[in-house]
């Protein structure tokens, strides 16, 4: 066995393994498929150019074991974020990864990379080397209301999360948001500015017109009591989801999530007909995943009813 070793999270596996004369060799690549693996290891195997949206939400550097108990299950999640050689053992276990997400989008590819205020700023430096500093497309906010207020500084209220593509041609489709207009003289209607015209209308509020939303989302955490919750530690929200996945491709493309915890991603992709692969190194965490996306599939077509959903070890 050729044994590597590289930089994990305290107690993760310290080794991945390639059979000899593996390494690098292409596995088979199958669609809507659930890994159980270290990540690295599966992309490396996998052919490139295949992915159309990757989205990933790594261990945020937190220094703490994440763990929380199932609601459906009983069983018990963690996963673990402490790191002892400090930020750059963190930065170097994240940068081969996503070396190898950029190797595997499509040429009009994105990559959504969701941090916090732990490491962001050092996965930017990181992406603007493997991505270029021109391929960054956006910042976005992930804004939230949750309990806790800080005592002596700002409260801490928002994710970010990091756009890159893979080449300069890439297509997001933003929804429409409300612009009030401050101008007092403005009407309901048509109004040509000579470059455009621009459609105003009313309502309670004011007259506005419908633009393209911005970088600063707000969405609500998922709490307890929520539907959806499956009480996987850091659990993102499907409405996240949906708006990442539905403007950024369209049915039938492949969506990936390499750290896919408890498959959000899985789940949203396929309710909104696009194809995915998911991965993760944790076999509850994969399970979960199965289970929430045939819940999907059994409220869809007969043709998706068929659908097996293998969990595969690379
Ligand atoms: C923050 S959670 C993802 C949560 C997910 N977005 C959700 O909505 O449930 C991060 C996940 O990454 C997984 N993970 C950490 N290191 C990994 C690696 N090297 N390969 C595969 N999965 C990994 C952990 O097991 C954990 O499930």
């Amino acid at each position: 066995m050729g044994i590597e070793k590289e930089s994990t999270p305290d107690g993760g596996m310290n080794f991945y393994e390639q059979p000899k004369g593996t390494a690098e060799k292409e596995c088979q690549f199958h669609a809507n498929t659930l890994y159980l693996c270290d990540n690295l290891c599966l992309m490396k195997r996998l052919p490139g150019s295949i992915i159309d949206l990757i989205y990933v939400d790594p261990p945020f550097f937190t220094g703490k074991e994440r763990k929380a108990v199932s609601r459906i299950q009983g069983s018990e999640f963690r996963f673990q974020d402490t790191w002892s050689g400090g930020i750059d053992s963190y930065v170097s276990w994240l940068k081969p990864r996503l070396t190898q997400m950029r190797r595997l989008l499509k040429p009009r590819g994105l990559i959504y990379l969701h941090l916090d205020w732990h490491a962001v700023h050092y996965a930017k430096v990181a992406m603007d080397s493997i991505f270029s500093y021109d391929r960054f497309v956006n910042e976005i906010i992930w804004r939230y209301r949750t309990g806790g207020v800080s005592i002596n500084r700002f409260s801490r209220k928002h994710d970010t999360i990091l756009v890159y593509s893979k080449s300069a041609k890439f297509r997001i489709d933003p929804w429409k948001e409300k612009a009030y207009t401050k101008c007092r003289y403005r009407k309901a209607g048509l109004v040509n500015y000579g470059a455009g015209k621009s459609e105003f209308f009313e309502d309670g509020v004011g007259v506005y017109n419908l633009v393209n939303a911005t970088d600063v989302w707000e969405i609500p955490y998922i709490n307890s009591q929520a539907k959806e919750r499956v009480g996987y530690p850091s659990q993102k929200p499907q409405k996240l989801m949906e708006k990442i996945i539905s403007t950024s491709t369209r049915k039938g493309d492949l969506v990936a999530d390499f750290f896919c915890g408890s498959g959000t991603t899985g789940v949203v992709a396929q309710s909104l007909g696009r194809k995915w692969i998911l991965s993760d190194q944790s076999i509850e965490a994969l399970k979960i995943s199965k289970a929430r996306i045939k819940n999907i599939i059994s409220g869809q077509e007969p043709s998706e009813k068929t659908l097996r959903i293998p969990i595969l070890k690379c």
